[in-house]
Order: structure tokens, then C-alpha cells, then sequence
């Protein structure tokens, strides 16, 4: 007998990707960013005193509000504080969707949001991707509860238009949210569609453009109404008293954020090229990752030799992934070592490419 409900009995929880134990690893497999946090953030974490620690934090983390709004030129109200974006993500299922309230979402896109429809029980309506990646014509017509664009898209890096997502948000009836967990390294943002549509919201993580993905720190943009009925589903003191501080730090540390954002997406197109001379076929990323086609299959065996050689990337063994890897941009130095691995395992194995 399970104790479980059946759902949850069948799901396939979602597959982090590997977080090796040792230090002396290429790791580019999880999108994180290659470069330290702002130094306002050690310098904040240095005062964190006792008495903050031993009471409860700011259950709205007000201070990241105020600052975040700022940033986005909006009203604190259009902020809601998230325990990574994630936390986001798991809030709007159980908002918007039950067995008769279903999600719908452009595929292949983040593997996590199957996770929580399967969680939360309700049907999943996915929509191809065309081989571009634009944005497919039948997500308008779906009328799921809550539908999901990811832009830039993971794991392609592709950007679909502002314009065309307001034109998404307008048509649809239920919940738009749009994930911005990676728009740091893209050149424009949905932020002014909030003002405009009820139904908007944006989801922005801390760990990618910010180097945070170890506070665990996001943010949703909506609508006051919206962030209201949000603030119902969250947990009572989602944030912590001390990724408040630090978050708060980093993205008051504007000129640092852009400086690191700059030098990711200068790598970006450097080893985009690279891969493209290596004999990979790589599109533009819009993203600190891209997507590398191995023209004759054999992702997989590419993976696992440079995983032999501890360097990590990411293999989805998916429809439209399985002859890709996506490979998160590192430092030059990093992303070296990898194209000289990679270069050295094409030698060996010609038949790959
Ligand atoms: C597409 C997408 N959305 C949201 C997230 C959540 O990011 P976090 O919870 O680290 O803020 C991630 C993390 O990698 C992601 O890839």
C-alpha cells in the first residue's frame, strides 16, 4: 500500500542536474553563473547579526521589494518575493490549476514544469516548438488556466518578442506567466506588459545574472491584485532573513550586475563560435547557455567522454534534445578546456560529427 496519492506515486520527480562533490570540475551543466556575486552581498553577509537570525524575517521581504520595484520602475505592490523562482513556479499551479484547470506550455522547455502539473494534478496541454522555436499559434487557443512561456527559452536560448507575448497575453483568457528566469542576458524584457494585462505574470530569479542560485532568491512582477491572491498560496516566510539582505545587495549593485552580465554574453559569442568551427551547429543564444547540435547524433557519447574527463554539460534525452547539449557559458578559461576536450574526442571518434 502507498501512503502517497496516485499522482504523486507516479511522478518522476524533477532530474537537478549533477552537482559534483569535488572542487577541481568544469562545470557547466546547470547554467549557473562563472563569476562571484557582487561584493555588496559579503559585505552584507559580514553584519548578519544574531538577533536576525533568531527572529522570524520580513514575511514580504520589504527591502527587496522597494529595490527591485525601483529597478523596474514600478510600485513595490508589483513585487512578490520568491524562494528562487521555482518557488514561483509551484505557487501558480496550485493557484491556477487543478484536474479541471489545465496548463499549457510551447516544448521542449523547462523540465520542471511537467514535474509540478503531475504534482498538482492537472492536464498538461504541450505545444510543439517549430524547428525556429517560435512562439506555436495554438497556444492561443488552448484555454488552460495558466499558460507558461519561457523567454528565453530553456533549453534552446531562443527569444520570442515582446510584441508577440502581448499579443499571447491579450488573446488568452486564463494566466500568463512568463519565465524571465534567464532575460538578464537578453536585450528586452516583458516588465511593461504588466501594466497593461491583468493576467501577466514574470517570473525573475536572482541566480543567473545576479550569481546567486546558492541564496535560493526570485521575484514575481504583477498586477497588485495578482501578487494579492499570489501572497495567499506562499509560504509564510518564504524568503530567509538572510537571502533578503543579500539579494537585496545584489540587485542595488546595479553596475557590478551589468559588468558581469557584459562579460557572459561577450564569452557567449565567443564560444558560440568556437563550437561553430569545431563543426557543431549552434543557434544564436539569447540565454548564459547555449545549445550545441552534434549534426550526426552522438550527444550522448560526447557527455559522457567529457564527463569521464570531469567536465560536466547537460544531455536531455528528450525528443528534439537528444542530439544536443546544452553547455552553460563559463569563463574563457573554462570554456577552453572544454572545446580543447571536445576537439580532442571529435579526433578520436570522427564518426560523431
Ligand atoms: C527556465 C527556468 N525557470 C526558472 C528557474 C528557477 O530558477 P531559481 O529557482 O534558481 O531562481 C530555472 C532554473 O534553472 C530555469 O531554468
Amino acid at each position: 500500500m502507498s501512503y502517497f496519492r496516485e499522482n504523486i506515486e507516479k511522478v518522476e520527480g524533477y532530474m537537478p542536474g549533477f552537482q559534483p562533490a569535488q572542487k577541481e570540475v568544469i562545470k557547466l551543466n546547470t547554467n549557473e553563473n562563472p563569476y562571484p556575486p557582487s561584493p555588496l552581498v559579503l559585505r552584507v553577509l559580514a553584519r548578519i547579526n544574531t538577533e536576525q537570525l533568531r527572529r522570524y524575517p520580513d514575511p514580504i521581504g520589504s527591502k527587496f521589494r522597494l529595490a527591485a520595484a525601483e529597478i523596474n520602475g514600478l510600485e513595490p505592490e508589483f513585487i512578490m518575493c520568491c524562494n528562487g523562482g521555482d518557488d514561483l513556479l509551484r505557487m501558480a499551479f496550485q493557484a491556477f490549476c487543478d484536474e479541471n484547470r489545465p496548463v499549457a506550455y510551447p516544448a521542449p522547455t523547462y523540465s520542471l514544469y511537467p514535474v509540478l502539473a503531475n504534482v498538482q494534478n492537472c492536464p498538461v496541454l504541450e505545444i510543439p516548438f517549430d524547428e525556429e522555436f517560435n512562439l506555436p499559434a495554438k497556444l492561443a487557443g488552448t484555454n488552460a488556466a495558466l499558460t507558461i512561456v519561457c523567454n528565453p527559452n530553456a533549453p534552446t536560448g531562443s527569444f520570442i518578442s515582446v510584441d508577440e507575448i502581448a499579443s499571447l497575453a491579450d488573446e488568452i483568457s486564463g494566466v500568463l506567466l512568463i519565465d524571465e528566469a534567464y532575460v538578464d542576458f537578453a536585450q528586452q524584457n516583458c516588465t511593461r506588459l504588466v501594466k497593461d494585462f491583468d493576467n501577466v505574470i514574470i517570473l525573475r530569479s536572482m541566480s543567473k545574472g545576479y550569481s546567486l542560485a546558492g541564496m535560493r532568491f526570485g521575484y514575481a512582477i504583477a498586477q497588485p491584485e495578482m501578487i494579492a491572491g499570489l501572497m495567499k498560496v506562499k509560504d509564510s516566510y518564504n524568503v530567509d532573513a538572510v537571502a533578503i539582505e543579500a539579494a537585496t545587495a545584489a540587485i542595488k549593485d546595479q553596475k557590478y550586475f551589468k559588468e558581469n552580465v557584459d562579460k557572459v554574453k561577450a564569452e557567449r559569442a565567443r564560444l558560440t563560435e568556437q563550437l561553430r568551427k569545431t563543426g557543431f551547429n549552434v543557434p544564436d543564444s539569447f540565454s548564459n547557455f547555449v545549445l550545441a547540435q552534434c549534426e550526426n547524433g552522438g550527444a550522448a557519447k560526447i557527455h559522457e567522454q567529457l564527463t569521464k574527463r570531469n567536465i560536466y554539460v547537460r544531455y536531455f534525452a528528450y525528443p528534439k534534445l537528444d542530439d544536443k547539449l546544452r553547455i552553460t557559458v563559463g569563463t574563457p578559461e573554462q570554456d577552453d578546456i572544454l572545446l580543447a576536450a571536445l576537439k580532442d574526442i571529435l579526433a578520436t571518434e570522427p564518426s560523431q560529427l
